[in-house]
């Protein structure tokens, strides 16, 4: 399963990104606005700074002014994917962009409908959002578990992209199901690396390695 950051800041990136374990980013204009510098320079940055897929998103909601900015996207890189919203003018983008071989990533997902359709428009992502999904009481890995079967029974090619992630929980139950891809905040992907055992145990065989220290000479020339 390929791990996305889902962040516009650089500092994590490059920090998760140095330990090989970051396949790509995704970003929206709420974690863009978040960093507070100038967006364009932000997003050219992570461009430069990660090899994998970089989601950038559009602001415009209609036709043209989506297919406009995403054809400046997509000049930041080779491996920028545009994210366009499930609406019906995204929709209309997401085709004529993938006939213009622009990889496109559908985000504003909440339904498993929304997600067959997004694929049939030829999308290289789609984006359903659990978090949001649980938040409202309803159960958003649902629309994942439904959206990765309706692909596989029909052979699309478009992965099921895992946002909106909120704990490390989230993404054990994502990779059970199979899901192509999970994108996270850097926070769950530091919860994923640490375990109070570990710490426990380093801090363990690092005080008994102290002991050695202590052995007396005349032991250490016996024990050879
Ligand atoms: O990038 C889209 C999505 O992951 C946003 O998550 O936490 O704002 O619901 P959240």
């Amino acid at each position: 399963m390929k791990i996305f950051l889902d962040t516009a800041n650089l500092e994590s990136i490059r920090k998760y990104n140095a330990m090989g374990i970051v396949d790509g980013i995704t970003t929206n204009p709420s974690l863009l606005a978040k960093e507070g510098g100038d967006p364009e320079a932000i997003m050219g940055e992570i461009v430069r700074t990660v090899r994998g897929p970089v989601s950038l998103e559009v602001i415009n909601t209609e036709f043209e002014g989506m297919i406009s900015e995403a054809r400046r996207l997509s000049k930041f890189g080779k491996n920028v994917v545009v994210k366009v919203p499930l609406t019906s003018e995204g929709l209309r983008a997401v085709k004529q962009l993938s006939s213009e071989e622009i990889r496109t990533n559908v985000t504003l997902v909440f339904s498993a409908n929304q997600a067959l359709l997004a694929a049939k428009a030829g999308a290289s992502y789609v984006s359903p959002f659990i978090g949001r999904l649980d938040d409202i009481g309803h159960v958003g890995m649902d629309v994942i578990r439904d959206t990765v079967q309706i692909f596989k029974n029909y052979g699309y090619k478009t992965e099921v992209l895992v946002a909106s992630v909120r704990h490390p929980l989230h993404v054990v139950d994502a990779a059970k199901i199979g899901a192509h891809v999970v994108t996270m905040p850097p926070d769950v992907l530091a919860k994923m690396i640490s375990h109070p055992l570990t710490n426990i145990g380093l801090d363990r065989f690092l005080a008994d390695w102290e002991k050695t220290k202590e052995i007396p000479k005349a032991k250490l020339a016996l024990s050879k």
